[in-house]
């Protein structure tokens, strides 16, 4: 089966929401907002919304990817927000492909390093990113990156 990386789109719209994303979190994120434009326009944040389909065009997974503008660093950081496997599909090495079909996507946009942020007791994801070589940022560290994080995540960052 040959699967892809697609940009999400409103076709998707039914699939992407009912088994894969909360809606709020849809929304948040996909909804071309003025606010979100004009953020864009002044590239301060953009958000790739890429979801994994195969043959079928059945949608089996999704990430968000956040590229945007560090003002105190003066730096374009990448992030990934959100990973997601339809449950029907989960354990059978989807996740796994999604991450490299990522990794792949942002190396051809000549990204060098991504941070994202995971819930301490997320075990399926934190093995996951651990797997594809994201290692764990020390919290004294996290400081002097300014990275913002809820007490119960872990930041992680994959270079290459
Ligand atoms: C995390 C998630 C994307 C993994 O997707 P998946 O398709 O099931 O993962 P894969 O089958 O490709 O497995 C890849 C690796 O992930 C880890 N993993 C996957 N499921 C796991 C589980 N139930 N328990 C522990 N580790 C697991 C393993 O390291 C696995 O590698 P291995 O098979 O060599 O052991 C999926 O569980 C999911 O959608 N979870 C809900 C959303 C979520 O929590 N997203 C993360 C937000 S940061």
């Amino acid at each position: 089966m040959k699967l892809k990386l697609i940009k999400y789109h409103e076709s998707y719209r039914d699939q992407v929401f009912s088994e894969l994303v909360p809606q709020k979190y849809f929304i948040k994120y996909t909804t071309k907002s003025l606010f979100y434009k004009i953020l864009k326009s002044l590239k301060i944040y953009s958000n790739y919304f890429l979801l994994l389909s195969n043959d079928n065009n059945d949608i089996m997974g999704c990430i968000l990817l956040r590229k945007k503008l560090s003002p105190i660093k003066m730096k374009i950081e990448w992030f990934i927000y959100g990973v997601a496997i339809s449950t029907k599909y989960r354990g059978q090495g989807y996740g796994n492909i999604l991450i490299n079909e990522t990794i792949n996507w942002c190396r051809e946009k000549k990204v060098k390093e991504i941070f994202l942020l995971v819930e301490k007791d997320n075990n399926p994801a934190l093995n996951l990113y651990k797997k594809n070589e994201f290692k764990t940022l020390p919290l004294d560290g996290l400081k002097a990156l300014r990275i913002k994080r809820k007490k119960s995540n872990i930041v992680m960052l994959k270079q290459f």
